[in-house]
């Protein structure tokens, strides 16, 4: 049988800070076919911070960007909405699922804590210039 690691980083109690960003568990091994709902779990505590962004790193690579949880609302990436979903609030937490794991999926999977923006624009406008600042700091730290 073929498993799949889910490595997350950091691991629990690694972070002093009370304004630290937390996900549990450091790893999780599954089967092709089998289901992560409510399993991959991202906390924070930081104030004015309702988005939780997501990314992917496999084999040691750059990170993709996988999109964000805006309170209630999950944003996936269009490549990747058919395979993941997000889940919570994003001021305190997010889950990240997967109705059914493949070996693509096998990856270490990281959050982020984003600041609160202006919830009347139309998602369009605000979602852009998001998304390309993200891709600059990825790129500019490898
Ligand atoms: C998110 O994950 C945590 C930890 O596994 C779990 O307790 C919680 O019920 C999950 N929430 C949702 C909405 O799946």
């Amino acid at each position: 049988m073929i498993v799949f690691l889910f490595l997350l980083f950091p691991p629990p109690n690694a972070a002093a800070s009370s304004y630290s960003v937390q996900q549990t568990p450091s790893s999780l091994i599954k089967s092709p076919g089998q289901s992560v709902l409510g399993q991959i779990y991202c906390s924070h505590s930081i104030p004015n911070h309702d988005n939780i962004l997501w990314y992917k790193q496999d084999g040691g690579g750059a990170l993709k960007y996988l999109g964000y949880l805006n309170m209630q609302h999950g944003y996936p990436e269009d490549d990747v909405k058919e395979i993941l979903s997000f889940s919570g609030n994003g001021e305190t937490h997010s889950n990240l699922s997967f109705p059914s794991v493949s070996r693509d999926d096998s990856a270490v999977y990281f959050c982020a804590a984003r600041r609160a923006q202006c919830s009347r624009k139309p998602r369009r406008q605000r979602k852009n210039p998001d998304h390309a600042a993200a891709r600059r700091h990825i790129r500019n730290q490898r």
